[in-house]
């Protein structure tokens, strides 16, 4: 048996991790393993790359992804997904397993369905936006990456009295904002999830303009209410006689090396993935519940993005007075 293996969408921290997991599980299983590069490009151009143990040593602690990866705008045409199957089929692929987000999982979804091509997704993706798993590959580094950086933003907003508007990456989901925003002790977090009341953020900083002290508002890119400019200039018109900067952490977000957790989450997803494969299981998300491995259908963990834990947004309100 014969396993394709890629990593595919927006790189995340511990995909490494995961890529020697699958390796060298499938090894133990008997079974070989072919990964593609930049995702579901390499299976188009039929660009791979056996995989045996020793090409995954001195990984499980590197950031990126060795596979490389690509957001495929192919892979959205039909006749190109044909080709996928056929190229996966004559290279005597049986199943895929596909790291990587929803959009990755939608790609993987649609080859399964159309083509009768058996499919595994692991959750790898900074967001944490995939319904049916507790946490996301790449998540927990993502988020000790924001609060390094913002506890360092907090050294001179401190010094200078001045408010920070602090972007981090999220365009449709606050998970990063909220539970890293909760850590930094941020002042206000603005989420896509939840409706933007701005003038609530301002009656929030009410208080530190008065005593002028400093402040950190943590805003999701994917925020309705705009980006970290539009809040700052908001700030700014409200409270003239304040210093407010911004500060977009950007790419920084997605790269260093992973954290412990994440590596751990990825050797667990990755040998639940090659475990899955085993017992013929297709169309489905590798998660992990409460300690568990769970399988949850494809179309499930993209569609019913996971929701913002209430009980994080009610004690984030709470403590950022
Ligand atoms: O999906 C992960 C993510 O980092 C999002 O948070 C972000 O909006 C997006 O990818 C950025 O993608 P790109 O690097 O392709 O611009």
């Amino acid at each position: 048996m014969k396993i394709g293996l890629i990593t595919s969408g927006g790189d995340a921290p511990g995909m490494n991790a995961c890529v020697r997991a699958v390796v060298r599980s499938a090894a133990q299983n008997g079974l070989e393993v072919i990964g593609f590069i930049r995702g579901y490009e390499g299976i188009l151009d039929k660009d791979y790359t056996v995989l045996k143990n020793e090409n995954v040593a001195q990984i499980i602690q590197r950031g990126g992804t060795i596979l490389k990866t690509a957001r495929s705008k192919r892979f959205y045409e039909r006749e190109q997904r044909s080709l996928a199957a056929e190229n996966l089929r004559s290279l005597g692929v049986d199943s895929l397993i596909a790291i990587g987000g929803d959009g990755t999982f939608t790609g993987a979804d649609l080859l399964q369905k159309e083509h009768g091509f058996k499919v595994v997704g692991v959750p790898g993706t900074i967001d944490n936006d995939l319904f049916g798993t507790d946490y996301t590959i790449g998540y927990d580094t993502a988020i000790n990456t924001v609060v390094e950086a913002v506890d360092k933003i907090r050294d001179t907003a401190l010094s200078h009295d001045r408010i920070f508007v602090v972007e981090v990456m999220g365009r449709d989901a606050g998970f990063i904002a909220l539970r890293s925003g909760l850590a930094v002790g941020a002042e206000a977090i603005l989420v896509p999830e939840t409706k933007t009341d701005m003038g609530r953020v301002l009656k929030r900083l009410e208080g530190r303009r008065k005593s002028k002290q400093s402040a950190i508002v943590v805003v999701a890119e994917g925020d309705e209410f705009g980006g970290a400019e539009d809040v700052a200039k908001a700030i700014r018109e409200k409270y003239t006689d304040r210093e407010v900067k911004v500060t977009k952490l950007g790419h920084i977000q997605r790269g260093g090396n992973p954290s412990a957790m994440d590596r751990v989450l990825a050797g667990f997803l990755g040998v639940g993935a090659v475990e899955a494969v085993v017992k013929g299981v297709s169309g489905v998300m590798v998660g992990m519940q409460h300690k568990n491995i769970v399988h949850v259908p494809l179309k499930n963990a993209i569609k019913h993005h996971q929701d913002v834990d209430d009980n994080l947004l009610r004690i984030t309100e709470m403590l950022s007075v």
